[in-house]
């Protein structure tokens, strides 16, 4: 059995990534994995300052005790599986996606460990035109010792809510949530 925590950075409900998400937890449940999706847009998040407090104070971030980060990064920690999902917005990632990623500078060192995967959607038709998204993920990840690319799974060519359902990456969520070992 393996902890699955999904970061989920669209602040739609219900929307493409995170359909993705639901089917890649009901493959994973079905192989008897654990997962927590955490919707970042219900999270109080301050985005990184640079006031390198937390280089001086043991990893500690000045907004530890004012925001809800710290309970997400020990979730994190605590995970065999970490799934970054967020569709593609302007060639990136989300604002809400962003703003957390940044905050691991404090936890840099404590990251370790994981397979992890990727859920996005794109209202461009391709792959090709999401490289720019899916480079973010993979520097990300990159900083982190032995946290290692899993898989993608991306729904190009999704723009309305829902879209993604008629798609094979509807599919392949599944089965790479069922496949997870
Ligand atoms: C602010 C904003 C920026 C976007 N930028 C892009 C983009 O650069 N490329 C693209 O293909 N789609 C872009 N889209 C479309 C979304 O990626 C697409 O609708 C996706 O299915 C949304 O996923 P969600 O339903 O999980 O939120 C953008 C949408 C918004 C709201």
């Amino acid at each position: 059995m393996k902890k699955i925590v999904i970061l989920q950075g669209s602040p739609r409900k219900n929307g493409n990534t995170d359909l993705l998400c639901d089917e890649f937890i009901r493959g994973a449940r079905e192989n008897g994995h654990e997962v927590e999706k955490i919707y970042l847009k219900d999270k109080n998040i301050h985005p990184c300052v640079a006031c390198d407090y937390c280089r001086s104070h043991e990893g500690n971030c000045v907004f530890k005790e004012k925001d809800d980060f710290e309970e997400m990064i020990q979730k994190v920690i605590a995970a065999d599986v970490l799934v970054i999902s967020s569709p593609v917005y302007f060639y990136s990632l989300t604002a809400q996606m962003k703003t957390a990623i940044d905050r691991f500078y404090a936890r840099e060192q404590e990251v370790k460990n994981k397979a992890a995967y990727f859920i996005t959607a794109s209202a461009a038709p391709t792959e090709e035109y999401i490289q720019t998204a899916i480079a973010g993920f993979r520097g990300f990840i990159s900083c982190f010792e032995n946290v290692n690319e899993a898989g993608i799974i991306a729904g190009c060519g999704a723009a309305e809510k829902g879209d993604v359902t008629e798609m094979t990456a509807f599919k392949k969520a599944f089965e790479m949530g069922k496949t997870l070992n």
